[in-house]
């Protein structure tokens, strides 16, 4: 499973990126909105900062609406992709995007026929949302498993982006159900290193090492 980074904000993404564990980079339009600036200047930079897939959503809600606005999206960057959501529109604009050879991340997918009808759309990844089902007392990471499970068996390539990543359990639960990416936020990536253990063998080693060199 590879990493992505959920956020829009570069200081995140640079420190991420920095890490060397940073394949691609999730925006939507609530994390644009927190960083107070024009959406395709944001973009543009976030383009620049990582060589993966950054996926720009659009805020259109209609396929004539929505076509036109990923087409400009997807011309802010080579490595720009577009979300779009799993509605009737969103699978007719991921069906003519892929037919223009431009990639999509199809959104907001929260069971195994929407992330079916995604993929037979066309779509190059798919989203399910793990935390806003656990919100709801719904099985986040089973519909992970069950979608894993469909692709496997026939086939379908569309990769399975684990999203609305909430803390470390779900990293690993979805490498386990067989998410090929996790996007996460900067300070889940963060946590994912955190571990006592670690902190108290790097003190120990430091206080032997002193203790032997007074
Ligand atoms: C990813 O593509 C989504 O934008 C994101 O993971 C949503 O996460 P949230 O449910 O924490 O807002």
């Amino acid at each position: 499973m590879k990493f992505f980074l959920d956020t829009a904000n570069l200081t995140e993404i640079k420190e991420a990126v920095a890490l060397g564990v940073v394949a691609g980079v999730t925006t939507n339009p609530s994390l644009i909105a927190r960083e107070k600036r024009n959406i395709h200047a944001v973009i543009k930079e976030i383009a620049g900062l990582v060589t993966g897939p950054v996926s720009a959503e659009v805020i259109a809600t209609t396929y004539e609406e929505m076509l036109p606005e990923a087409r400009e999206l997807a011309g802010l960057a080579d490595n720009v992709i577009i979300k779009v959501p799993v509605t009737a529109d969103g699978l007719k604009t991921a069906s003519a995007l892929a037919a223009e050879g431009i990639k999509t991340n199809v959104t907001l997918v929260f069971s195994p026929n929407q992330a079916l009808l995604a993929a037979r759309a066309g779509a190059a990844y798919v989203s399910p949302f793990v935390g806003r089902l656990d919100d709801i007392s719904q099985d986040g990471i089973e519909l992970v498993k069950t979608i894993a499970d469909i692709f496997a068996i026939h086939g379908v390539e569309t990769e399975i982006i684990a999203a609305s990543i909430r803390h470390p359990l779900h990293v690993t639960q979805a490498a386990l159900a067989g998410a090929t990416i996790a996007t996460v936020p900067y300070k889940v990536l963060l946590a994912l290193l955190k571990h006592p253990l670690t902190d108290a063998g790097i003190k120990q080693f430091l206080e032997d090492w002193r203790k032997a060199n007074m």
